[in-house]
């Protein structure tokens, strides 16, 4: 297939002309263009153009990575890069003077990032860990296999073809974000945010070239507010549904440490929703369309609750459970586009068992009270997460030089 460029296509097709192309890959349903109403004096920045976000993808990196990529110079940068993890470790040397540049002004905080909210959400995020690594990394993860753009992406890019690893290398940022000391000099969000926007902008350039993507790029900043509605949003969603008790300044300060990140990711600060108000009308604007099902996304469902069920069962947890559990954790409509099979008897065993444990957690019933399979389910959660940090730790974010290999 042709190489596109953005500019390009805009200039052949404009808006219509993309959107065209964007259908062949979305289904029925997400076609319908709506006008992008979110207004920018809800984000961070507190206004912008207000451009519709499907249109703008993230100027400063992808030509940059395109370049380097054209260069043949990744595998060195990747080379250099590797031992490069620390939020205050300087850079290696001899990388390309353009890179350097770059990454010394994007691996700085935003000016709005504000010290102590950042340390309330670390306490938040450790108190709260059991449920955000659930929320995240289960139930984002069977959500993002819901959103067409999302799911087609990470299947023909290059690390669709293993997604263990795949997942380890996701989890080093989410586990970088929920840490102690994310922002701190000794952290390492600032680090793997950089990179993860470098591999995304190599995403990019590569996947155009791929005989399965259409003409469109891909990971726009609307399919990444998508992508991180599917985080912050959807996980305090559900924590309030399950009555988890939480502060002010905690909900505050957990959302101020997203933003952050979204900043970091390359997301544009008009685009950030400054409160959870303007979090939840942006996330019900772009989510539904964005949403459906797709080949790819139910064989990566299944490839994902497979793991799932292997790394938490030796003997005590089934596959059906983990069925039940993904479920339990999206809506139903969601679960039916993925296709992960009804599990009735499961079903209601967590339905039942679920709050009683959030409700034990929080000091609200004693013990007793809590059936045992709320246990199994914690402890699966726990040696789910105990896998991917391992992992993770054997492994890091890198920039992708080629697609999904055939
Ligand atoms: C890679 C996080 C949005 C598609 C990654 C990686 C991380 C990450 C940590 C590095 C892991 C790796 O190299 O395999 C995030 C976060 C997002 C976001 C936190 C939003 C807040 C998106 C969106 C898409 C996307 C919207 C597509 C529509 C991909 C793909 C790769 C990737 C295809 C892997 C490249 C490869 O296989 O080598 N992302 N991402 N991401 N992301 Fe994202």
């Amino acid at each position: 297939m042709t190489h596109v460029s953005r500019r390009k296509m805009l200039a052949s097709g404009g808006a219509l002309g993309a959107l065209g192309a964007l259908g062949m890959a979305a289904p029925a349903h997400a076609r319908t263009l709506l006008n992008w109403t979110w207004a920018p004096s809800g984000s961070v920045a507190g206004k912008g153009a207000g451009a519709d976000p499907r249109w703008v993808w993230d100027d400063e990196t992808d030509p940059l990575v395109a370049d380097l990529l054209d260069r043949g110079d990744v595998p060195r940068v990747n080379e250099l890069l590797w031992n490069w993890e620390r939020n205050d470790q300087p850079l290696p040397s001899g990388l390309p003077r353009d890179l350097k540049t770059y990454i010394d002004e994007a691996r700085e905080l935003p000016s709005w990032a504000d010290r102590d909210k950042l340390e309330t959400a670390a306490e938040f995020n450790k108190s709260r860990g059991i449920y955000l690594n659930l929320l995240n990394g289960v139930g984002g993860g069977m959500l993002s296999t819901a959103i067409p753009a999302e799911a087609r992406s990470v299947y023909y890019s290059k690390g669709g073809a293993d997604m263990e690893d795949r997942v380890a290398k996701t989890s080093i940022l989410g586990f970088a974000v929920g840490a102690l000391d994310a922002y701190r000099p000794e952290g390492t969000c600032m680090v793997n945010s950089v990179k993860t926007r470098l591999v995304h902008a190599a995403v990019r350039h590569l996947l155009q070239r791929s005989p399965h993507w259409g003409d469109t790029i891909p990971i726009s900043q609307n399919d990444m507010l998508v992508t991180w509605h599917t985080l912050p949003t959807y996980a305090m969603r559900k924590m309030r549904e399950w009555k988890v008790p939480i502060g002010d300044d905690e909900a505050e300060a957990y959302l101020h440490v997203w933003q952050v990140t979204a900043h970091m990711l390359g997301i544009r600060d008009e685009y950030i929703p400054a409160t959870w108000d303007a979090a939840d009308s942006q996330s019900g604007q772009v989510l539904p369309p964005a949403m459906g099902p797709t080949r790819e996304g139910v064989e990566l469902t299944d490839i994902l609750l497979g793991q799932l069920a292997e790394q938490t069962s030796p003997g005590s947890i089934s596959r059906p459970l983990c069925n039940a559990l993904a479920r339990y954790l999206v809506d139903k409509q969601v679960a039916d586009w993925d296709e992960i099979p009804r599990e009735p008897v499961w079903e209601r065993a967590i339905a039942t068992a679920w709050p009683l444990l959030v409700k034990f957690r929080e000091g609200l019933i004693p013990l007793p009270l809590v059936p045992e399979v709320a246990w199994t389910i914690d402890e699966a959660a726990r040696r789910y997460i105990l896998f991917f940090l391992t992992k993770g730790k054997e492994t890091k974010i890198e920039i992708p030089t080629v697609n999904r290999p055939e």
